[in-house]
C-alpha cells in the first residue's frame, strides 16, 4: 500500500520524506490556510521534497472554473493531480481532464455510488474519508471494503485512496482490505513507527553496550 501524506507543511512533508517512506502527498484548502501559504507557490516546494503523485484542490464549483484551475495546476509539475470535489460539476471536470491525459482525485467521497461515478468518470484516485464516515457514526472501513469489492468487480483502474485517516487502525485495515493508498497525517506517521518493545529494546542495547569491552 502506498503512504502519502496528508499535509501542507513542508517541515513535516520533508521530515516524513526524509525517513523515504513517503508515495505522495495531498494537500486541501484547509491544510493550506492552515500553514498561511499560497498554493501556487506551495505546490512547487512540495513536488521539490516529494517524488510522487501531489494533490491540489480546485477552489471553483463549476466546471469552467474547474478545469481553467486545474490546467494552471497541472502545468506547475509532472506529479500535480488535480483534487476535484464529488459534485456533478466535478464529475464533468474529471472527463475532461482525463481526454486531456491530467490526473485527478475525487474528494470528499462518503458512498460507494458516489465511487463508483467518479471511476465511471474516469478519476485517477478517489478519496473515501473514513474518519468523518466514523465522526457521525457510520464505519468509514466498511465504505473501503464495498470500494475495493465494487472496483474489482468491473474492473476499475481508480486508485482507491483512503482519506480522513486517525489512527494506525484505519491504516491496518486499509492494507489488510488491499486499498491502493492511504493518506495520513504527520502525527500518524510517528504513531506507525511507535512501539514501546522498540524503545525498552533500545534502552536495554544502549545500556548493555557501555558495558561492552572496548
Ligand atoms: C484528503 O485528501 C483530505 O485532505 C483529508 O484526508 C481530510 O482529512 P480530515 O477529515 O482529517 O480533515
Amino acid at each position: 500500500m502506498q503512504i502519502f501524506i496528508d499535509s501542507a507543511d513542508v517541515r513535516e512533508i520533508r521530515e516524513a520524506a526524509s525517513m523515504g517512506v513517503i508515495d505522495g502527498c495531498t494537500t486541501n484548502p484547509s491544510l493550506v490556510a492552515k500553514v498561511g501559504r499560497k498554493l501556487e507557490e506551495l505546490i512547487p516546494e512540495i513536488c521539490s521534497i516529494v517524488d510522487g503523485p501531489v494533490s491540489a484542490e480546485v477552489l471553483s464549483t463549476d466546471v469552467d472554473g474547474m478545469v481553467a484551475e486545474g490546467r494552471i495546476l497541472a502545468k506547475i509539475h509532472k506529479n500535480v493531480v488535480v483534487k476535484i470535489p464529488l459534485i456533478g460539476e466535478g464529475l464533468k471536470a474529471v472527463r475532461i481532464f482525463t481526454a486531456e491525459g491530467i490526473k485527478t482525485n475525487v474528494t470528499l467521497c462518503f458512498s460507494p455510488m458516489q465511487a463508483l461515478l467518479a471511476a465511471k468518470a474516469g478519476a485517477t484516485y478517489i478519496s473515501p474519508f473514513v474518519g468523518r464516515l466514523d465522526d457521525i457514526q457510520y464505519d468509514g472501513m466498511e465504505l473501503i471494503e464495498q470500494l475495493v469489492t465494487i472496483y474489482e468487480n468491473y474492473g476499475f483502474n481508480t486508485q482507491i485512496l483512503v482519506a480522513s485517516v486517525r489512527g494506525p487502525m484505519h491504516l491496518v485495515q486499509s492494507a489488510l482490505i488491499g486499498a491502493h493508498c492511504s493518506t495520513v497525517p504527520f502525527s500518524v506517521i510517528g504513531q506507525l513507527l511507535k512501539h514501546p518493545l522498540t524503545d525498552a529494546g533500545l534502552e536495554k542495547f544502549l545500556a548493555d553496550a557501555k558495558k561492552m569491552k572496548a
